[in-house]
This record gives C-alpha cells, structure tokens and sequence, in this order.
C-alpha cells in the first residue's frame, strides 16, 4: 500500500513541490503553491498480481485519407487552427478574464454551425439564456448551435456521447467538477482531471473539444497552463485593456505552425476580423516623428507591421527607469548595453520608454534594429526615413545578423507603402523589385548613415 503523502502544487505552472514555498521555483509565480491530496496513488511497487493486459500494436502505414479539416469561415480562427479545425482534437483556449473568450467561441461556434458541423455550447459560468441574449446581440440567433449551462463532468461527457457533435465548446475548464476527484471546482486537481477526460473523449469519439481556460492571477484557482500538455493545440487570446484589438496566438499545435496570428477587433457587435493587421497597427501613425520606428516583423507564417516607440528624456531618478512595454525588456537591456559599449553611446542618466503601438507584443530578435533605431532617434531628436521599415538582429559585437523571410517582410512593407529598407548587409534577398534597400554591417555604421554621426 503507497502511503498517502500531501502534495504541493503550482496553480499557475502546476509544477509539483515537495514544500511549500512562497515562490514557484518552476515559473517564479508568488503565492501560488497550495497543498493538495494527490491526484492518484499510482501503481503499487513490481508487477505484482493484477498483470495489465497488453496493448494491440499496429504498423505507420494507412489507407484511410486524413480527415478533412473543418472550417469555420472566419479566416483569423481558421489559420491560428492551422487550417480549420481537426476532427477529434483538443484545443485549449486561454486568456485573462474579460478578454473576450466566451464572445469568440460563441461566434466561432456558430460560424461551425452554419456550415453545417454540429456545434454544442457548455456554459458553466453563464445560464443558457444569458448566453442567448449574447448571441442575439451579435446577430447569431439563427445559428444551429446547441447550449446547455452545466458544470458537472459526468453529465456533460454522457451529454456528448449521446448527441456525438462534430464540436464541442466548454467554457470553462475551472468551472468543471468531476466526482472522481476529492477537490475543489478549479483546483489543479480538478482542472487536470476534468480536461484530462474531456482531451480522452475527443480522441475516442472523434469529436473536436474546445475547453476555455482563464488565466488567473491569484493562486486558489489553477491556470490554463496546467493543462497545456494535454491537449494537441493551445491559443492564446490577449490584447491591452483600452486597446481594441485582440490577438488569437497559437503557442503549441500539433496539427500546423505554432506562433500563427489570427487579428480581431472588440466592437459593439462582438469580434470583427482583421484581415490587414499592418494597416491596423499602422494606422495612428501620423507625420514621422522622433522615436518611432517601423519593424518589418513576422508572426507564424504572416509578414506583420509594427511601430516600435521610444522616448528619451533626463531623468531624476539614481536607476534611472527602463519601461518596455510590448517587447521583451532583456533584448532591449542588451541592445541598450551593445549601443553604450560598441558604439559609444550611453543611456545613463536617461529614463527610456520603449512600446508597440496598437497592444502588440512583438518577440522576433529580427526586431532588434527596430528598436536600436527607434531609441537612437529618441536619443538624437531625429525623426528616421519616413518611407522605410527597419529589420535585422544585433549580436553583441554590435554586428548585424540576417533574419529568416525578408522577401516577405519586403514585400508587405512596399504593399503599404514603404520603398525603403534599412537591414544587414548579409541578409540575402530575392524578389522584391521596386523595393531600395540600405545595407548595414554594423550598429556603428548605422549610428553613422541614418544620424550622421
Ligand atoms: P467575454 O467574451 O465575456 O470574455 P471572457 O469570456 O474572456 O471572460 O467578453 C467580455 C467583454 O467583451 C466585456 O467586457 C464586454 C466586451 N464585449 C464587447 O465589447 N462587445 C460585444 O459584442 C461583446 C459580446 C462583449
Ligand atoms: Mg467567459
């Protein structure tokens, strides 16, 4: 008999630990950890009696075709799926409260469903009629989608094995309690088995599960990330509060690219597409001005336009402040470093402010030149070529490195307008006529040929 011992897990990365602790070593959460039964006891010690039976092994080879991918018409969801939904996949939708999750999945259900999938809705945080008179304001009323409000595992998996849908939406996973398992409705435990059921459905039926996962921020209810590695697809939905726009990003897929962008905007009639997000992000710009700078960036397999910002100014303060909003603030430190040690340019006794225009969060090291230029014009007081996009990575001699897919990073900046860009002198490039390009080797060089210094 294994002896029962307490657990202590992480509800943000549920990461176990063997103590409890102030801080998740394995995701630097605070005030997380909570102390839970176990989820099992696990198999005794040795084979023991109870032999298990073994499992049918079968070769790679197939006849059957691959099932075909079902699409919902809505483009942005379509490509972040990888090309439409798999029959029998799990996917897991993420997201802070609020964002806009349930609005997507009902608008995404119904676009199922009017292709003629079948399309069951389970609310577990909203009773049937709210969820109606959501879809009535969007203009889906007539949608042949099917809605229940449970939160009880058994009768929803009885549900779905009985109407057998071709998908189904749960909403959301914390809410969800299975008998099984002697612990509160969101907490890791309950979270792990109930998603762990539902993931195991999908498999067996064939029926696409979509579970809604919020992000949460205080440690009594476990997060979508304890589940992540269950399930064959997970997207993000995230936006700025006060910014309109909401971005679906795949961070895992087993069935397409991960890092794929879909693009909406939150109005008065729920999500809108964005089928141009350059345009979008792109579109408070106004005369070019000091500190701003145009990247040429890629998001999955889709060239993407951002402004990067920066603003400069003497500071007060002994550490003198670093706010970066939208780009990882580690890259920004070591270019700031770079520039200071290679090119002799110091940021000390200047607080720095670094932002994406429009809540977009931009991670590519292809960045790079983007935001040395965007700091050096703050820096200089000078404005940077209106009509060209910036792109390249700077390794830590100041060189600049070629990044992957600048044919398409061309030819998105030229199909908004820009004639001109500024990127490594190695970076090779083929078709992308009536595009100039300035060819930098370094951070020097380029101190030297767009601020004359
Ligand atoms: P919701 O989908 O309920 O968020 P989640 O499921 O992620 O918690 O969206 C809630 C927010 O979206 C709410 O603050 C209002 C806003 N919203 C609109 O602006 N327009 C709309 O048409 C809808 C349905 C919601
Ligand atoms: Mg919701």
């Amino acid at each position: 008999m294994a002896k029962s011992v307490t657990a202590f897990t992480c509800t943000a990365c549920g990461a176990a630990h063997k103590k409890w602790a102030g801080r998740c070593d394995a995701c630097g959460a605070w005030n997380t950890i909570i102390e839970e039964a176990p989820l099992s006891q696990g198999p005794g010690r040795g084979l023991g009696a109870a032999k298990g039976r073994s499992v049918p092994l079968s070769g790679l080879a197939t006849h059957e075709p691959p099932p075909p991918r079902s699409q919902s018409g809505m483009a942005e969801l379509d490509r972040v799926l990888g090309g439409g939904l798999v029959p029998g996949s799990a996917v897991l939708v993420g997201g802070d409260p609020g964002i806009g999750k349930s609005t997507l999945l009902l608008q995404g259900a119904a676009a199922f469903a009017r292709r003629g999938q079948q399309a069951i809705y389970i609310s577990g945080e909203e009773a049937s009629a709210q969820v109606r008179m959501r879809a009535q304001r969007l203009g889906l009323a007539d949608a042949p989608v099917r809605l229940g409000a449970e939160t009880n595992l058994r009768d929803i998996l009885t549900t779905l094995d009985t109407e057998r849908p071709d998908l189904a939406i749960i909403d959301s996973v914390q809410t969800l309690w299975s008998d099984t398992v002697e612990a509160a409705p969101g907490s890791v435990a309950q979270v792990r088995a109930a998603a762990h059921e539902l993931v195991t459905f999908a498999k067996k039926r064939g029926v696409a599960i979509i579970i809604v996962g919020h992000v949460t921020k205080d440690g009594q209810i476990a997060g979508p990330r304890v589940v992540e590695h269950m399930v064959d697809t997970v997207l993000y939905f995230e936006g700025e509060r006060g910014h309109q726009f909401r971005l679906l990003r795949s961070v895992k897929n087993r069935f397409g690219p991960a890092d794929e962008i879909g693009v909406f905007e939150m109005t008065g009639a729920g999500l809108a597409e964005v089928a141009n997000p350059s345009a979008l992000f792109l579109s408070e710009r106004g005369q070019p001005s000091p500190g701003s700078a145009v990247f040429a960036g890629i998001e999955g397999t889709r060239p993407v336009l951002t402004e990067v910002q920066a603003l400069v100014a003497p500071s007060t303060l002994a550490s003198p402040r670093r706010t970066v909003v939208g780009l990882d603030s580690g890259r920004v430190s070591t270019i700031l470093a770079v520039l200071e040690a290679r090119c002799g340019i110091p940021f000390t006794g200047l607080d720095v402010f670094l932002n994406v225009a429009g809540g977009m969060r931009v991670a590519e090291p292809a960045a790079d030149l983007a935001i040395a230029g965007a700091l050096l014009s703050a820096r200089e007081d000078s404005a940077l070529p209106a009509e060209a996009v910036l792109f390249g990575e700077i390794s830590l001699s100041g060189a600049l490195r070629p990044v992957s897919q600048a044919e398409n990073r061309l030819k998105e900046a030229q199909k908004l307008g820009f004639s001109q860009a500024i990127l490594p002198e190695g970076q090779k490039v083929e078709g992308a006529d009536g595009m100039g390009t300035r060819r930098i080797s370094d951070l020097t060089g380029f101190v030297g040929e767009i601020f004359g210094a």
